[in-house]
């Protein structure tokens, strides 16, 4: 079966100094992989390569067919969609308008809704919070939003960059329950290796995880420079 994504050979620099060697990896439908590695290793910057967000060559195919190498724009449009390290929510902003941001290739009202709607069942606390000023909200509460605001793009895989950084066990549960199925959730709990898992809300999911989780990738740990 065509893996959902599947990464090869991927490298990535930062001018001159190259953070990414070789990278291979897949990701079947419905699956949740976890990559691992000490600090610096490169997995945020294997995140950012897959999205285009940092200078890269080597392929990336979603669903069979190439990912353009250097257009984050095409790589949302396409359903593959960042939550990046540090939450990237616009700290000025509204929660509203942070949510309307996620949107932003979409120009259909009832669609909107819909999504938004589907954002609030799995965190009613922005629902709550919706005129509130992002930075405002608590950690927990802002990565909620940044999980919502990556729902609004209508994912079919969604990129999670250290989800789980500084927040408490019980936030992180609702995290990862937006993002994973039963099964993952328990994996990640209790620490333990995962294989495969079962169907999600968006489908698969590839997080960065500095802590053990559901299936290492020995690529992604072993060939960083
Ligand atoms: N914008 C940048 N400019 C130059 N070098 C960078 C930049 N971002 C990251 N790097 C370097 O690239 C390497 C990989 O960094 P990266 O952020 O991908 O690591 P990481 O595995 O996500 O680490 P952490 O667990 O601390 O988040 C590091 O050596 C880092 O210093
Ligand atoms: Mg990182």
């Amino acid at each position: 079966m065509t893996p959902v994504l599947e990464v090869r050979q991927l490298s990535a620099r930062y001018g001159r100094v190259e953070a990414l060697h070789d990278i291979s990896l897949s990701v079947a439908d419905g699956e949740f992989v976890a990559v691992l590695g000490p600090n610096g290793a490169g997995k945020s910057t294997l995140m950012r390569a897959i999205m285009g967000l940092v200078a890269n060559s080597g392929d990336v195919s979603f669903c069979g067919s190439a990912l353009p190498r250097q257009s984050p724009d095409a790589c949302v449009a396409r359903g593959v969609v960042l939550v990046p390290e540090g939450r990237g929510i616009f700290a000025p902003m509204t929660v509203a308008e942070n949510l309307e941001l996620g949107a932003y290739l979409l120009n259909d009202s009832v669609e909107f809704e819909r999504r938004q709607a589907r954002v609030f069942n799995l965190f009613p606390r922005m629902r709550e919070r919706l005129d509130q000023i992002a930075g405002s909200l608590s950690g927990g509460e802002q990565q909620m939003l940044a999980v919502g605001r990556a729902l609004m793009a209508d994912p079919k895989i969604l990129l999670l960059d250290e989800p789980s950084l500084g927040l408490a066990p019980k936030v992180i549960d609702e995290i990862l329950h937006a993002c994973a199925p039963q099964q993952g959730r328990a994996a990640y709990r209790s620490g333990r290796a995962e294989g495969a898992i079962g169907a999600s809300p968006v489908q698969p999911c590839l997080p960065a995880f500095s802590r053990p989780a559901d299936r290492r990738n020995r690529s992604a740990h072993d060939q960083v420079p």
